[in-house]
């Protein structure tokens, strides 16, 4: 790979209209650079560290017209950091993780990735399609959990910038091939992340197959809008959802739909997620507190709201919108304090907590559930926004 360095300022004087001429430049690993100065957005590429076999990983650094940024790195598909503002105008960085690679190397609860092939779990690490019977990694004990032993938060995607009008971004296309952690079919995989002038965080997935094979992909950052500074039980969460897929002691959906009214499970209207977490209710022991997936109300296709995060301190607001028709909000409850993330900063129980847009866990075992299975022909697409604000 080259590690030459391009004057990103001549460039730009050179080539007017750098939107198109640089979203065109399939430069994947040769682009390295420094920042563009004196323009609204801005995309910084670095050398993030070197896998185990030497190849190199890049890092992103998406920067908007607000002065709000992404970090994101093209192992795993990780954002590293993601700097917003709160009420006062103070920028922090709001996800949990590392402070370099060698971090996401050793050991990480999915911080920041995509996950892949199958976000979530698929319960036996078995489904039958068409006939025949696939046998996955199973990596969560009896069960196949977020795409198995090496999932694709554990992968090297190839990676170019985007420029828009109103955004910058990166996309990441990563080909798993088939066989891979036991699915049929090479899958070819693209997720972009865009960094867009509203501060959102706008990530859009493609994917295409040569064999059926079941796809939900779905990015699993850590969220803490106070910048990391203690446990998010104090975030006001309103969740767009009347029902939930309740789950046996294994975490794999019983295949029911669950009314939330009059449950723990019920956010219809905003409450601190650590109000009831500690409730006497079956699924909360289930999953050592919110770990389930939400039926999100929708109203046909399209982006539809799907989450709304408020933090009382700092006023950040972070809001969730969609395609797809589910979304697992995990609490953190399986942090424990033995990871030391980015800063020095010990992640205690429930430091951060994901909204994972999807759609159901087990749905290849569940003919109830909307279907995930991809075919030859068929293109997968979904969008999901993390759009923030502050009041
Ligand atoms: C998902 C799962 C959780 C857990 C976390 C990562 O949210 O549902 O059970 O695996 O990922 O630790």
């Amino acid at each position: 790979m080259s590690t030459r360095t391009w004057s990103w300022a001549a460039l730009v004087a050179v080539l007017v209209g750098a939107t198109m001429v640089l979203s065109s430049c399939k430069s994947s690993g040769q682009v390295s650079g420094k920042k563009v100065t004196g323009q609204a957005l801005d995309i910084d590429v670095t050398t993030f560290g070197k896998m185990p076999d030497g190849q190199e990983v890049k890092l992103y650094t998406l920067t908007n017209a607000k002065g709000a940024t992404a970090k994101i790195t093209n192992y795993g598909a990780i954002v590293v950091s993601l700097q917003m503002p709160d009420a006062k105008g103070k920028m922090d960085d709001i996800v949990l993780g590392y402070d370099d690679l060698d971090g996401y190397l050793k050991v990480t609860p999915y911080f920041g990735a995509i996950v892949g092939r199958y976000g979530n779990r698929i319960g036996g690490g078995k489904f039958t399609l068409d006939g025949v019977t696939y046998t996955l990694a199973t990596n969560d004990k009896t069960n196949h959990l977020h795409g198995g032993n090496k999932g694709f938060d554990k992968v090297v995607w190839d990676h170019r910038m985007v420029w828009k009008a109103d955004a910058v971004g990166v996309e990441l296309t990563y080909l798993s091939k088939d066989g891979e952690e036991g699915y049929p079919g090479n899958l070819k995989a693209t997720v972009t992340y865009l960094l867009t002038n509203k501060n959102e965080l706008q990530i859009d997935y493609l994917a295409t197959t040569d064999k059926a094979t079941p796809v939900n992909l779905t990015h699993h950052g850590y969220f803490n809008l106070t910048g990391g500074t203690r446990d998010i039980l104090g975030h006001e969460l309103m969740l767009n959802a009347d029902t939930f897929t309740p789950v046996d002691a294994g975490l794999i959906p019983t295949g029911e739909l669950q009314a939330v009214a009059g449950t723990p499970m019920d956010f219809t209207k905003a409450s601190p997620i650590g109000a009831r977490i500690e409730a006497d209710f079956e699924q909360l022991k289930a999953g050592g507190g919110y770990d389930h997936n939400w039926v999100l109300n929708r109203k046909g296709k399209g982006l539809s709201l799907a989450a709304k995060v408020t933090e009382p301190t700092t006023g950040r607001v972070m809001e969730v919108w969609t395609t797809e028709p589910g979304i697992q909000f995990y609490a953190g409850n399986f942090l424990d304090g033995t990871i030391t993330g980015k800063a020095g900063r010990v992640y205690q129980h429930r430091w951060g907590f994901c909204l994972e847009t999807q759609h159901f866990p087990d749905s290849p075992n569940k003919p109830s559930f909307p279907s995930t299975i991809l075919r030859p022909g068929e293109k997968y697409e979904t969008t999901t926004i993390y759009r923030f604000s502050a009041k």
